[in-house]
């Protein structure tokens, strides 16, 4: 009922329509439309209420519109089933809740995530219609030791879906997105499976899109930002995700068909915000400092002691920090 409300008074935004003509259309009562006027307005909806001319919508929240996003949306299994949740605990727990029944290429996406959660145990904050909080349902059939690969192929899609939007970003390996050297997006690549079959993965991505600088809290707020805040201006979070989802599938079927991640490698090594660099590798307490120097052709990131040594870094074993900031 509400979504049929704010479609009205959307289609008659900045004049006055009655609450008569909005109870006729809809079938109810006035004092059924006047409490979800109330609820809206509580929602950040702006409606504006003048005796004997009825309501007006003066502004309303960036809610995105998933028919729009179906409609637009070109892939082939990718997002072909999308869930969409005004709030959540967490579209990965939903994600993996559901993921027995589900077809591959399931979209879960929530405008926000009360319990948000980041690799390592971390909460992810997911402030509702700021950002992009969305996990996908995958069933390949690939080893489960392959599953960090699909993180790559999400991280090297989301940077060319920024490009795409004029978005300039690096890929902090295997799976943040930065601006400024501070982290936008985050990746969080979970699955089910027994020794050597896998029942499905969960790639949740997370994209800071619209959050403001209130949204952040004091302990990320040197490491994160948002597009937003990096950009100065507010992002279409709907082309946003079809772009992703688009390009994902892309590089997703490629992978799956060649067996090789080289066009995800080529985008990684080219966006890397870390090769040739000088990091951190933290493992637990301890930290070393190491060059970057190459990804291999799994996408595992070699990197290089001074003495020459040279070790292979696989993904979710070890964090790693540049030399005086996040990256
Ligand atoms: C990281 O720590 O960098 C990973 C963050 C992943 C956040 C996303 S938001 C959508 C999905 N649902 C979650 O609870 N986490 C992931």
């Amino acid at each position: 009922m509400k979504e049929k409300i704010v479609k009205i008074l959307k289609q008659n935004k900045n004049k006055y329509i009655s609450g008569e003509i909005i109870s006729d259309e809809l079938n109810v009562t006035r004092t059924s439309i006047w409490k979800y006027i109330s609820v809206l307005r509580k929602e950040g909806y702006v409606i504006d209420s003048a005796s004997r001319k009825g309501y007006k919508l003066i502004s309303y929240p960036d809610v995105l519109d998933i028919e729009v996003l179906e409609r637009k949306l070109s892939t082939n299994h990718i997002g072909k089933t999308i869930y969409y949740y005004d709030t959540v605990d967490s579209t990965n727990i939903k994600a993996k809740n559901i993921a027995l029944d589900e077809n591959n290429g399931a979209v879960i996406i929530s405008e926000e995530q009360t319990k948000g959660r980041g690799r390592l145990g971390r909460d992810w904050i997911s402030p509702k219609y700021k950002g992009v909080w969305m996990s996908i349902i995958l069933k390949p059939n690939i080893p489960p030791e392959d599953a960090p690969k699909i993180t790559q192929i999400a991280a090297a899609a989301v940077s060319k879906s920024f490009d795409d939007l004029g978005i300039k970003n690096k890929i902090k390996w295997p799976n943040d997105i930065v601006i400024n050297k501070k982290k936008v997006c985050g990746i969080l690549t979970e699955m089910s499976g027994e020794i050597g079959r896998l029942k499905y993965i969960v790639i949740g991505i997370g994209i800071n899109a619209n959050l403001d600088e209130k949204d952040l809290t004091d302990d990320i707020k040197e490491m994160a930002t948002s597009i937003k805040i990096e950009n100065g201006s507010i992002v279409n979070r709907e082309n946003l995700i079809i772009d992703i989802l688009e390009k994902f599938e892309y590089l997703y079927e490629d992978f799956l068909k060649t067996k090789s991640l080289n066009k995800t490698l080529d985008i990684c090594s080219e966006k890397s915000a870390l090769l040739g660099k000088m990091v951190y590798l933290v493992k637990g307490e301890e930290r070393f400092k190491v060059r970057a120097i190459d990804l291999d052709s799994e996408g595992r990131l070699i990197v290089e002691d001074k003495l020459g040594n040279k070790e292979t870094i696989i993904s979710g074993e070890i964090s790693i920090r540049g030399l005086e900031n996040y990256v």
